[in-house]
């Protein structure tokens, strides 16, 4: 049985009775896996997530975390989540180290227990060697790092990630994925985050939903969703100029074969498993293939068919998360 970590049912958030950021929304998110909310600028995610952690109070609907009833039982929901927000938290002036037993004294843990946790946490992002140096000096990966530490430092059943690599380069971005894959591992949890990166969601998140414009549009695992667009596409040649359109529609997970020009064109589930079916079953009745390839639709694709627009068209530029940044900064005084 799946046991539901977090429960949303109609959850709606509306800003000066006229901005309607999220609308209705209802999903499961079930225990030791991590669940992604795939949007673009705007869609609706942080609000999604600020629900969800207590900091905003639904306008309809109900959501829950772990049966605490996020605005009735806030405190519960409190003590059991870890959160890392969108924009960066630490204070510049100070070490690592000091940032993450800041956030150690926040929940009220006693002094020895922070600074083992801490040093502990602190390894696990391998930031360790530069626990002493203050953030001022810290790279984009490492800040994010050192976020992440900060986010368990109360030992969350259920961790909340807003937008983990935002800004950062590709390279970044991989080595960051890593590192919540190990968390979720070592320590059992629950992950529930918001990106805007498709790689992202692809790479690291066992279901997605994809928000857009408030509404919930599609939810899957990766696989599901792609496969939703009716699946894969194998073409392939054969050097005997006979139809084989017969043989092949017969294989499993085959849905639809064409054959043009002396090509044939496949349309089937499960790419990667079916292609070795249909080479076996053509080379049973005496055929050779000479040419193949199979093509696997991307998550862009599935956005695409979902909302009409391709997500990459409005992926934030470096140039505006900048911008961001300095708003964010001047915002606190710096
Ligand atoms: N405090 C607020 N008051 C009024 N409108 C808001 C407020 N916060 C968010 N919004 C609006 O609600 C909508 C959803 O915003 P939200 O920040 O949740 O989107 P997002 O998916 O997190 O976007 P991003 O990728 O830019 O972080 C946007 O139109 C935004 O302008
Ligand atoms: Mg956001």
């Amino acid at each position: 049985m799946k046991e539901v970590v977090v429960r949303a049912e109609n959850l709606t958030k509306i800003f000066n009775r006229s901005i309607v950021a999220v609308d209705h929304i209802s999903f499961n998110v079930w225990k030791g896996e991590i669940f992604g909310f795939l949007g673009p600028n705007g869609a609706g995610k942080t609000t999604t997530i600020n629900m969800l952690i207590t900091v905003l109070r639904p306008t309809e609907g109900i959501a829950s975390v772990m049966g605490y009833d996020v605005v009735k039982q806030a405190n519960e929901v409190r003590k059991i989540i870890g959160v890392v927000p969108q924009e960066y938290t630490a204070d510049e002036d100070l070490t690592g180290y000091e940032n993450v037993m800041l956030c150690a004294d926040l929940y009220g843990i006693p002094r020895d227990v922070a600074k083992r946790r801490a040093l502990e946490l602190l390894d696990l992002v391998d930031l360790l060697d530069f626990k002493d140096k203050r953030v001022e000096t810290y790279s984009g990966g490492m800040r994010r790092r050192l976020e992440l530490a900060c986010g368990l430092i109360n030992r969350p059943r259920v961790l909340f990630l807003d937008e983990p690599t935002l800004g950062l380069d590709v390279h970044t971005r991989a080595a960051i994925w890593d590192y919540i894959k190990r968390l979720k591992e070592e320590y059992d949890m629950t992950i529930f985050m918001t990106t805007h990166y498709l790689e992202e969601a692809d790479a690291l998140c066992d279901r997605i939903a994809i928000i857009d414009r408030g509404k919930i549009v599609a939810m899957g695992s990766p696989g599901e969703l792609k496969n939703s667009l009716g699946g894969d596409v194998i073409t392939l040649a054969l050097k005997e100029n006979a139809d084989a359109t017969e043989v092949i529609k017969s294989v499993e997970n085959v849905k639809n074969v064409k054959y043009e020009n002396g090509v044939y064109r496949i349309k089937v589930n499960d790419g990667e498993v079916t292609a070795p079916l249909i080479i076996d079953a053509l080379r049973k009745r005496g055929y050779t293939v000479i040419r193949f390839s199979l093509t696997k639709p991307t998550l862009n694709e599935v956005f695409l068919e979902y909302t009409g627009r391709s997500l990459r068209d409005v992926e934030e530029s470096k140039e505006s998360f900048i911008a961001h940044r300095i708003t964010l900064m001047k915002a606190r005084g710096r």
